[in-house]
């Protein structure tokens, strides 16, 4: 079988890494979330008080460190100057602010190349926001995922209640979509359906089935 690129891109909530994760397993890829990078940026930034509109500081402070992502049979695991932050990068403080650190083009660049290499020998599932768009321009297959607003949120909820994290449908409802239009107005590589990209609305599909459709497609390129 060809070790293929597969990148799945969309807003927050679609489904991505859940079904990402699936689909890697059953073809034996590796899969890899590039939001977990930028909530790691953004998590050791508020952690150092760096001011998350300094693009310069950050960078600096990007420039010093190492983010290791680490394949598990979970999904992945994420190092952060040697330390496992795979939970705390999914925190509620991240979550608000992981947007406004990801909108600066000299943290993308970075963040990108890493990328890039982490992705050069395909055999690979890769999730994020510009994917189809910048990183893997090569892609043999590209998903852009979505479902409704109040869909995201339900699921979202659902995922917080089992890792803990407080929330509430509403709450939740609002912030997905301040982050969706914050990551699909800003500048650098906005969220945007890239033109060769298969739309894919999870809405009214179970994981298996979103999950099954994406395999048959790749299955396709293989
Ligand atoms: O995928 P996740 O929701 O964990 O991503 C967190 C945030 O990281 C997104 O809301 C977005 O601001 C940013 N991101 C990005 N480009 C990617 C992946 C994530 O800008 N490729």
């Amino acid at each position: 079988d060809k070790q293929i690129q597969i990148a799945i891109d969309g807003p927050a909530g679609a489904g991505k890494s859940t079904i990402a994760k699936i689909v890697a397993e059953n073809l034996g890829f590796t899969y890899i979330d590039t939001g977990a990078m930028y909530r790691a940026v953004t998590n050791k930034a508020i952690s150092q008080n760096i001011e998350l509109s300094d693009a310069n500081s950050l960078e600096i402070m990007l420039l010093n460190t190492s983010i290791i992502l680490e394949p598990s049979p979970n999904g992945q695991l994420v190092f952060v100057d040697g330390e496992n932050v795979t939970e705390a990068i999914r925190s509620n403080e991240v979550t608000a602010n992981v947007s406004e650190v990801a909108a600066h083009a000299n943290i993308r660049e970075i963040l990108v190349a890493k990328q890039q290499e982490l992705a050069a020998r395909g055999g690979i599932v890769m999730d994020g926001r510009d994917i189809a768009t910048h990183v893997l321009k090569d892609a043999e297959l590209k998903i852009f995922m979505s479902a409704s607003v109040e869909e995201r949120a339900k699921r979202r909820f659902i995922d917080n209640e089992r890792r803990g994290i407080p929330s509430t449908i509403e709450k939740l409802q609002e912030e997905i979509a301040l982050r969706d239009k914050l990551d699909s107005q800003r500048e650098a590589s906005p969220l945007i359906q890239a033109e060769d990209a298969i739309y894919l609305d999870t809405t009214e599909l179970s994981i298996e089935e979103a999950a099954g459709e994406i395999l048959k497609l790749a299955k396709q390129q293989m």
